[in-house]
């Protein structure tokens, strides 16, 4: 039994949709989740600064005590993932290899979108986790859209008309794919949006429910597991922490206080 916190990760608010399905799952889980909202988005820079910026909510998360790090971003999993599992002992869970998994068991005609940050679409991750699970016998269509995160970060809200939406996610719309991966944290907030513009035959797949089923388990085989009867649930971002307390609020339904972390 173990009973120091989960740390989660994201440059934002999309990191939440991870910690729901991680909340649902295993409820009496403490848990600590840092948004990196000073320096959003992480999908247009250079690797390195992606890498540096991943490391520095890492050393954040370690000073917390937490007994696994879930890379609840794709941006970091595509990029700063491989380097960090080598240089520390918590175990770290990535969204990618997930995704990949969930989809590769559903797709039919064996051809798979992803929609996803610039970062992750060019490193092409999804395209060779999937070619892995499926032999190579499947068509992987990366499309970047990044001027999605900044909409969902945004105060105003996102229709299902809006013409961003619809021109970023054009190339998935016209094409044969018969399931999608939702390969940016951010994108499940805004999926009832994306589903209302493709065919009805088109299955989307969340990657988070695949991580909460992955974390479960290896918590579960390495002993890992909590028997706390209180649960405790913090909430950190970079950015201005009042406005965060607001948003996190109003999605998750309950009254959130976060902190402001300082993590350079
Ligand atoms: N939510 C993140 C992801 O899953 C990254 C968004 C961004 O900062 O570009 O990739």
């Amino acid at each position: 039994m173990d009973n120091r916190s989960i740390g989660l990760l994201d440059s934002g608010l999309g990191g939440l949709t991870v910690l729901e399905k991680i909340a649902d799952r295993m409820p009496e889980e403490n848990t600590v989740f840092i948004a990196d909202q000073a320096r959003l988005p992480y999908g247009d820079r250079p690797d390195a600064e992606i890498k540096l910026f991943t490391r520095q909510l890492v050393d954040f998360l370690l000073a917390k005590d937490v007994k696994v790090i879930i890379f609840a971003c794709n941006t970091a999993t595509a990029i700063a993932m491989e380097d960090m599992r080598s240089e520390i002992e918590v175990p770290i869970i990535g969204v990618i290899q997930s995704g990949s998994l969930a989809a590769s068991r559903v797709t039919k005609n064996r051809k798979i979108g992803v929609i996803s940050t610039q970062a992750t679409a060019k490193s092409h991750a999804y395209q060779r986790e999937i070619a892995q699970r499926l032999e190579n016998d499947v068509e992987v269509l990366e499309v970047p859209t990044p001027k999605l995160v900044p909409l969902i970060e945004g105060d105003e809200e996102l229709l299902a008309d809006n013409p961003a939406l619809k021109e970023s996610i054009a190339p998935i719309v016209n094409s044969d794919i018969d399931t999608l991966i939702l390969g940016c944290t951010h994108y499940p907030l805004i999926e009832k949006q994306i589903e209302q513009n493709l065919a009805d035959d088109v299955l989307i797949i969340d990657p988070a429910n695949q991580v909460a089923n992955y974390t479960q388990a290896l918590l579960e085989q390495r002993d890992l597991l909590t028997d706390s009867k209180e649960v405790t649930r913090e909430y950190y971002t970079t950015g201005d922490a009042a406005h965060f307390s607001a948003v996190v609020s109003k999605l998750l339904g309950a009254n959130i206080t976060a902190g402001h972390a300082v993590v350079d």
